[in-house]
């Protein structure tokens, strides 16, 4: 493809990084279900499985990848948007999955330069790179984050989780992020001494989106690695991820509707007459 004709084809896709201050909260189910209802907006969705060392990215959509994000850093040299894809697998939904590691130890193979090429590759051709990063916010994770256009901090109603989900708020705003988060409640109607109307006071975060609690489903779900937004759509987990993948998509017009719009995005969500 000529150079000019490669131009027109790119995208600048937002990267959405989805974090936790701790393990076990819903990352994975967020990342999944939130990539697969973008995709069903027919937008162009990668996710990346950010959690090099026990990403579950793969099994919770039932995918045997080929090829993981250790072999990208092999490429990185010739990393384009055409030679990604020969790493990324392909999930019936049409999103596209770029695998963690298949084993512990090759995540120390994984490098920041990689991580960031990878990223930079993705953009161009996805409305969308969800990034279902490692529990906390060191090491690689950081990195990520602070690429990311968005950052999805995902909490639930338990006093750990929610003590370390302030930490990570405070320091998101002292290092200059805080605009770029996003609080999501997990199981907001969950037994806790904790009632979801005082989170926003308590964590200092405004208009947080709620996900409902459905232990039964989130776990059939998981074991089938058939997301729920596909198996289940009409559940109240689902429609809560589809209200906010609308959200994402409506915020991001805003921002966009000042600045010149980019037409590729615009005309595929926006109806056509
Ligand atoms: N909204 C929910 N309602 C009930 N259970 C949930 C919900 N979200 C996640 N879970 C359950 O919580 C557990 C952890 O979810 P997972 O997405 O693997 O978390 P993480 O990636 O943050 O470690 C799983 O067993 C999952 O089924
Ligand atoms: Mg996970």
């Amino acid at each position: 493809m000529a150079g000019e004709e490669q131009q027109k084809h790119r995208k600048q896709g937002k990267i959405i990084a989805v974090c936790s201050a701790k393990g076990g909260i819903g990352k994975t189910l967020l990342s999944v279900n939130l990539s697969v209802a973008l995709s069903k907006k027919n937008l162009d969705v990668t996710i990346v499985d950010g959690d090099f060392q026990f990403g579950d990215v793969c099994l919770a959509m039932d995918l045997q990848p080929t090829f993981t994000m250790k072999d990208v850093m092999d490429e990185v040299d010739g990393l384009n948007e055409y030679t990604i894809m020969n790493y990324v697998t392909r999930h019936s939904s049409s999103v596209q999955v770029l695998a963690a590691p298949e084993r512990p130890e090759l995540a120390d193979l994984i490098t920041s330069d990689g991580i960031v090429k990878g990223l930079e590759t993705l953009v161009l051709s996805n409305d969308y790179v969800v990034v279902d990063t490692g529990s906390g916010i060191q090491g690689h994770s950081l990195e990520i984050l602070e690429k990311a256009d968005e950052i999805l901090v995902i909490t639930n109603l338990e006093m750990t989780a929610l003590k370390n989900t302030k930490l990570i708020l405070e320091t998101f705003r002292q290092i200059g992020m805080g605009e770029k988060v996003q609080l999501i409640v997990n199981r907001y109607n969950m037994e806790s001494l904790m009632k979801a109307e005082d989170i926003p006071s308590m964590l200092g975060a405004e208009n947080p989106m709620y996900i409902p609690n459905n232990f039964k489903l989130a776990s059939q779900s998981m074991n089938l690695g058939i997301p729920l937004v596909i198996s289940q759509a009409k559940s109240d987990v689902s429609k809560a991820i589809f209200k906010m993948a609308e959200q994402i998509i409506s915020k991001r017009i805003v921002k966009e509707d000042g600045k010149k719009r980019k037409k590729s995005f615009i005309h595929k969500i926006l109806p056509t007459h």
